[in-house]
């Protein structure tokens, strides 16, 4: 049988491109591949050790191991614990659990902290971390390694959200969607997992979203970046189980908070929403209600959401999936037994106003909704996309709206004015008064 290595790739490792750039078939290098040129007899070899391997696996599947696990308090490292589901985990975490935390927020959310009352202690360090920038997230992974030997359990946690619809997510935006809810998850997984392998012993808890199971108009980057985390993830868990490291996706459904004041929109969102004409006009009024809506209705608040992420850590063989809220629950279920086309259908029944998509008669009630501000990009960080929200009379969290303003003239560019103080944001981007044209 000839040796795979000798002849043109003698001189690089196997299966790797040729380094002067030609266009050599190297498929012959690659292990996997001799079996083209194997004889009769290894390729029987070959079967009888594939049976056996199988049937090893089948007799490890059915014979229960002892899970693995860690004497003693766990450190925890949770991203995004200033507000919302993380600063529910890490009240629970400390309430209910004997465990170490690395609280982390944003350099500027860390005051946050004193303000709900936690402050650093025997179990707990604050940490600033931007989960975009790479030497924060060294910094953090250094300081909890310093303070307790390194990292136990990371809650990928921290996220933001962009609506736009495809058209309108340029790639700068896209990017910034990606970096927060994927590459920096994936990054400071990949920070922690040495000690965790060393250890034999590690939690890896993301936290997703039913966007990343069914992808919803005006939401598209968000679902592209939740669906990459569940891809990763999954990926993830079979390659890191043989050191006892389970990887979770928590998926929670609509939670009852103000997350939907604080989702970013793209500079030609904004365009769109101040545009009543704009084709996609239509979308980003019914998708806003919608959400708003469900946020501020149902009855799951980030407590429930944090319960389940709280009992992933302690169970002892946590699942690659879990539901967050009941709800993300059921729309699994739908994702899994409907055919996709009643699936797909039923989903466009749900949109409001649908048949009036792509129509140039939007409906805008302007007494019913009213467009509310761009966020301040966060400080020290890469200048971020305007933020517009379109407030319904279904809103029970968030600052109060603002006062009446007169109505900008038809046709004339949006005015944009000082907020006031007690509003979050930074500007208030009037819409044009109702135009119905048709
Ligand atoms: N709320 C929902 O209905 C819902 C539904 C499904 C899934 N989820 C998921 O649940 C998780 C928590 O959501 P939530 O409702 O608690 O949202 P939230 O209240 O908006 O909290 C998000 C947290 O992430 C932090 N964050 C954002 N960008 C960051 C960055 N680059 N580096 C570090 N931290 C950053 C925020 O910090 P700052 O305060 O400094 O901005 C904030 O603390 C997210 O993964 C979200 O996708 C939420």
């Amino acid at each position: 049988m000839s040796d795979p290595t000798q002849g043109d790739g003698a001189d690089r490792p196997r299966g790797s491109a040729p380094s002067d750039g030609s266009n050599v078939d190297d498929r012959s290098t690659v292990p996997y591949l001799a079996w083209r040129s194997a004889s009769p007899v290894t390729r029987l070899a070959a079967l009888l050790r594939g049976v056996h391997n199988q049937w090893r696996a089948l007799v490890r599947l059915v014979r229960r191991r002892r899970p693995p696990t860690k004497a003693g308090p766990l450190t925890v490292l949770l991203t995004g614990a200033s507000t919302g589901v993380g600063l529910e985990v890490a009240r629970q975490l400390l309430a209910t659990t004997p465990h170490r935390l690395v609280l982390t927020a944003r350099a500027q959310s860390l005051p946050r902290f004193a303000v709900e009352g936690i402050v650093e202690g025997p179990r707990v360090l604050l940490h600033a971390l931007d989960v975009t920038r790479a030497e924060d997230r060294e910094a953090v992974v250094n300081a909890a390694r310093e303070r307790w030997g390194g990292v136990d359990v990371l809650v990928n946690n921290a996220a933001v959200s962009y609506r736009a619809v495809v058209e309108h997510v340029r790639d700068d935006e896209a990017h910034a969607q990606l970096d927060a809810n994927f590459f920096g998850p994936m990054a400071l997984t990949r920070l922690v997992l040495p000690h965790m392998r060393e250890q034999r012993f590690g939690r890896i808890v993301n936290v997703s979203s039913v966007g990343g199971m069914t992808a919803m108009p005006t939401m598209a980057i968000y679902s592209a970046s939740k669906f990459a985390l569940e891809g990763a993830s999954e990926a993830l868990w079979y390659e890191v189980r043989p050191w006892g490291i389970s990887v979770t996706l928590v998926r929670p459904g609509f939670i009852n908070s103000d997350a939907f004041l604080k989702v970013y929109f793209t500079d030609q969102g904004v365009a769109a929403l101040a545009d009543p004409s704009d084709p996609y006009f239509q979308h980003y009024f019914s998708m806003n209600a919608l959400i708003e809506a469900l946020m501020t209705l149902t009855f799951f608040r980030p407590e429930d959401v944090a319960e389940t992420i709280v009992a992933t850590i302690g169970h002892a063989r946590p699942p690659l999936r879990v539901a967050g809220t009941w709800d993300a629950a059921l729309f699994d279920l739908l994702r899994r037994f409907l055919p996709s086309w009643l699936h797909q259908r039923l989903l466009v029944a749900g949109l409001p106003y649908v048949w009036r998509w792509g129509e140039q008669a939007p409906i805008v009630d302007r007494e019913a909704m009213l467009p509310i501000a761009p966020a301040a990009p966060p400080e020290g960080s890469p200048e971020r996309p305007t933020i517009h929200i379109l407030r319904s009379p279904l809103s029970r969290v968030g600052p109060a709206p603002s006062p009446p303003r007169a109505p900008a003239a038809v046709g004339s560019p949006p005015s944009v004015r000082a907020p006031a103080p007690s509003e979050p944001h930074d500007t208030v981007v009037d819409l044009p008064p109702p135009s119905r044209r048709a």
